[in-house]
C-alpha cells in the first residue's frame, strides 16, 4: 500500500486576474506535490477558484457582466495560466459547480443536524473585501485586516456555534505541527484565547451564493462555502461510491497552504466546522508571507501587480519558480523586482546549473564519445573526488530535511552549494588539460573527474526537479537517463550513474539573459497597464488652459495648484491612481459645515472619503452618482474620521467645487489616464 498525500492551495477569488502573488502559492504547492510523487506517495493536488459572495457580485456588476459570466472568464484565466506553467494539479474546483454546491448544502445540513446552527439577528460591521465579520467595530470603522471601511449589516442570519469550540481549538493548537510557522500559531492562539463569538454563516441581502437548504432566501456565507472546497472536491457529501472512497482515501489533507492574511479562516473557522461535522482535521496549515512589489503587497486594489505571463514569455516558468522559492524566505514577506529576478536567473540557472550541465556533458561528448566514463582504479582517485561524493550525500539529506520544513530557500541554497563545489572541482582538476593528453594515467584521471562531475550534476538535477521541472527534465534526457518522472527520489544516492550511459543531444537549458530582458519585461507590464487604461470608455480630458484648474476639493486644503513650470513626466502622473466610483452613502459630518462623509464604491471595494463639498451638494443628490476619486492617496484623518482617497472636482472662483463627471456612461472601477 502506498502512502497518500493530499495538498491544497487556497481557491482564488475571481475578482482579480491572476498575478505572481497567486502564482507563488500555487508554485510552492506544485513543488511539494512533485516531490511527493517522486517519493512514491499517491498524491492529490487541488486548486481552484472562489466565485461566490458580495465581493464577486459587485466586481461583476462593475464590469457590466453577470456574476456567472464574470466568474467563468476569470476562472478560465487561472486554469489556463496554470496549464501554461505546467502546474501539476489533479483537479481544479470551482465553487459554482453543481458538485460543489450540492455538497456544501450537505455540509450545512450536517452542521444543523448536529446542533451547531441556530437562527438569530446579526447587527454589526462587515468587510466585503475580506468577506469578514468584524467583531466590535462601529459604523464607519475600518477593517482591522485591510483598512477598508466596513459596511453595516443588519439582517436575520443563521449562526454557527463557534463559541463552543474555544477549548477544543486550543487543545488542537497544542500540537506545534498544526499551524506553521510558529509566529502564525502564536497569533491564532492569542486570538482564540481572547474569546470566540458565534459566527454568522448566511446572508440574505444579496443572492450570489449557495442557497441555505430549506431556506433559499439565505445564501451560505462565502467562507463556509469556500473552505468546504477542500472536502467537496474529493467527494465529501456525494452519494457516489467512487467519490466516497476518494474522500476516505485522501482526507484529512496533509498540507493546506495559505497566505498569512487568511490564517483565521483556516486555523479557527475551518477546524471548528470540521469538528462540528464530525470530520477529521487537516494535518498542517502552512502560511506563507506576501510577495511585495514596490514595497507593498502585490494586489489588484493597489494596482502594483506583476503578471506571470510576462515572466513566462521572457524567461520561462522555471525561472519564476526558482526565483520565488530561492529568494523569498518562506513564511516571511519577500520583494519582487525584475532586476533581482534576472540576476538570480543568470547567476544560479544560466551560469550555475545550466553551465555545469553543458560543460560537463560537452566534455563527455568530446573525450568519451558521449558515453559516461567510470572512475577507474584507486590510483586515479584523489581526496577531492571523495569530497564531492560526501558533499553530494550530505546535500541529499539536508535538502530533504529543509524541504520538509518548507524552508525552500535554504534547501535550494544547499543544492546550489553542491553545484558550486563541483564548479570549483572542475576548475581545479582541469579536465580540458587532461583531455589534451593521451597517456593512460591522464585518461583514467579524466574519466574519474568527468564521472564525478556528471554524478554530482545528476544528483543536483534530481533534487531540483520539483522546483524547476522543465529544465531538469531536459538535463535528464541529455544525460541519457530517460524520463525524470520515473526517478525514485527516496533511493537517490551517490554512484547510481552507470558506466556507458549514452548521452542525448546537448542543448543549453538556460540561455543567458542580458539587460534587455529586464527592459522587455518592464515594457510589457507598462503596455499592459496602458491597455487596461485604454479600456476606459471615456477618459477625462486634461483641463484646458482656460478652464478652471482641476484640484482636489478636499483633503489637502493647503495644496496649491502646481506652478506652470513644474512639468511632471508621464511616469509621475501614472503614480496617481484615478478611478471611477459610485457614491453609495452620503451624509453630513456633525459640526463641519463643509464636509460630507461619502462611501464610494470603486469596484474592488467601498471607500470612506471625506469631501469638502457640503456647501455645493446636498448629500441626497449624490447617492448613485459617479465620481472620480484619487484611489491611492495615503489615508488621512479629518474631524476624527479617516478619509481614504479624494474626490476630484473643479474649483471655481470663490472656492465652489464642481464634481468631475462623464458624458458617456463609465463602469465603476475604471481607471483614468
Ligand atoms: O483569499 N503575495 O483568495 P485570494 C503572496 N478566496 N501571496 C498572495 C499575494 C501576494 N501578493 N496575493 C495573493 C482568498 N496571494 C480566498 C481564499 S480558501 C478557502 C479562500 C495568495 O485570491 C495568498 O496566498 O485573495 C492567498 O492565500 C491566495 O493568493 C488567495 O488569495
Ligand atoms: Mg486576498
Amino acid at each position: 500500500m502506498s502512502r497518500k498525500f493530499y495538498i491544497t492551495t487556497p481557491i482564488y477569488y475571481v475578482n482579480a486576474r491572476p498575478h505572481i502573488g497567486h502564482a507563488y502559492t500555487t508554485i510552492a504547492c506544485d513543488t511539494i506535490a512533485r516531490r511527493q510523487r517522486l517519493l512514491g506517495a499517491e498524491t492529490f493536488f487541488l486548486t481552484g477558484t472562489d466565485e461566490h459572495g458580495q465581493k464577486i457580485e459587485r466586481a461583476a456588476l462593475a464590469a457590466g457582466k453577470t456574476p456567472q459570466q464574470y466568474a467563468d472568464e476569470i476562472s478560465a484565466e487561472f486554469r489556463q495560466l496554470w496549464k501554461r506553467m505546467g502546474i501539476s494539479n489533479d483537479d481544479f474546483i470551482r465553487t459554482t459547480e453543481e458538485r460543489h454546491k450540492k455538497r456544501v448544502q450537505e455540509l450545512f445540513r450536517k452542521l444543523r443536524d448536529n446542533g451547531f446552527i441556530y437562527k438569530g439577528t446579526y447587527t454589526g460591521q462587515y468587510c466585503v473585501s475580506d468577506e469578514l465579520y468584524v467583531d466590535g467595530a462601529k459604523p464607519g470603522d475600518p477593517c482591522p485586516t485591510c483598512g477598508r471601511i466596513t459596511e453595516t449589516v443588519h439582517e436575520e442570519n443563521y449562526f454557527f456555534k463557534l463559541s463552543a469550540f474555544q477549548d477544543k481549538l486550543l487543545a488542537l493548537y497544542a500540537n506545534p505541527e498544526f499551524i506553521r510557522p510558529e509566529a502564525r500559531r502564536n497569533e491564532v492562539i492569542s486570538f482564540v484565547r481572547s474569546g470566540l463569538r458565534d459566527l454568522s454563516i448566511s446572508r440574505s441581502t444579496f443572492s450570489w451564493g449557495i442557497p441555505v437548504p430549506d431556506d433559499p432566501k439565505h445564501v451560505i456565507y462565502v467562507w463556509l462555502d469556500a473552505l468546504a472546497n477542500y472536502i467537496t472536491a474529493i467527494g465529501y457529501g456525494s452519494s457516489h461510491a467512487g467519490a466516497q472512497e476518494a474522500f476516505k482515501k485522501f482526507w484529512p489533507a496533509d498540507v493546506q497552504m495559505i497566505g498569512k492574511e487568511i490564517v483565521r479562516f483556516h486555523c479557527v473557522y475551518w477546524p471548528a466546522f470540521l469538528m462540528a461535522a464530525g470530520l477529521q482535521l487537516p494535518k498542517a496549515i502552512v502560511a506563507h508571507g506576501w510577495l511585495l512589489f514596490e514595497e507593498s503587497k502585490m494586489s489588484k486594489s493597489r494596482g502594483n501587480i506583476v503578471r506571470t505571463e510576462t515572466i513566462l514569455d521572457v524567461l520561462g516558468s522555471d525561472a519564476l519558480r526558482y526565483f520565488l522559492l530561492r529568494e523569498v524566505v518562506f513564511g516571511q514577506d519577500g520583494s519582487f523586482s525584475f532586476d533581482a529576478l534576472v540576476q538570480r536567473y543568470n547567476s544560479d540557472l544560466a551560469n550555475g546549473l545550466g553551465n555545469l550541465a553543458s560543460r560537463t556533458l560537452t566534455m563527455i561528448n568530446r573525450y568519451f564519445k558521449g558515453e559516461v566514463p567510470y572512475p577507474s582504479g584507486a590510483a586515479s582517485r584523489t581526496a577531492a573526488d571523495d569530497a564531492i561524493a560526501d558533499t553530494a550525500r550530505k546535500t541529499i539529506r539536508e535538502f530533504a530535511t529543509l524541504f520538509d520544513q518548507f524552508q525552500f530557500s535554504r534547501a535550494l541554497e544547499a543544492a546550489w552549494g553542491l553545484v558550486a563545489a563541483v564548479d570549483k572541482y572542475i576548475v581545479e582538476n582541469e579536465p580540458w588539460a587532461l583531455g589534451e593528453k593521451q597517456d593512460e594515467e591522464s585518461r583514467s584521471r579524466l574519466a574519474t573527474v568527468l564521472y564525478t562531475a556528471a554524478e554530482a550534476l545528476r544528483i543536483a538535477t534530481a533534487l531540483a526537479h520539483p522546483v524547476i521541472p522543465e529544465a531538469t527534465a531536459k538535463i535528464w534526457t541529455q544525460m541519457g537517463l530517460g524520463d525524470i518522472k520515473k526517478l525514485a527520489l527516496s533511493e537517490l544516492t551517490w554512484g547510481q550513474l552507470r558506466l556507458g550511459t549514452k548521452l542525448g543531444e546537448i542543448q543549453p537549458v538556460f540561455p543567458r539573459a542580458d539587460k534587455s530582458a529586464i527592459e522587455r519585461m518592464q515594457k510589457m507590464e507598462e503596455e499592459q497597464r496602458n491597455i487596461s487604461v485604454a479600456d476606459v470608455p471615456a477618459a477625462a480630458t486634461p483641463a484646458q488652459t482656460d478652464a478652471p484648474q482641476m484640484v482636489a476639493a478636499v483633503g489637502s486644503p493647503t495644496a496649491a495648484p502646481a506652478e506652470k513650470s513644474d512639468k511632471i513626466s508621464i511616469d509621475d502622473f501614472i503614480k496617481v491612481e484615478l478611478r471611477v466610483g459610485v457614491v453609495k452613502v452620503a451624509e453630513r459630518v456633525p459640526k463641519a459645515d463643509k464636509l460630507l462623509r461619502l462611501e464610494v464604491d470603486i469596484g474592488s471595494e467601498v471607500r470612506q472619503v471625506l469631501a469638502g463639498i457640503a456647501e455645493a451638494y446636498a448629500p441626497e443628490t449624490l447617492v448613485g452618482r459617479k465620481v472620480v476619486i484619487v484611489a491611492n492617496l495615503a489615508p488621512r484623518k479629518l474631524r476624527g474620521l479617516e478619509s481614504n482617497g479624494m474626490i476630484v472636482a473643479a474649483s471655481l472662483e470663490g472656492g465652489k467645487p464642481v464634481l468631475a463627471s462623464f458624458l458617456e456612461d463609465v463602469p465603476v472601477g475604471a481607471r483614468l489616464k
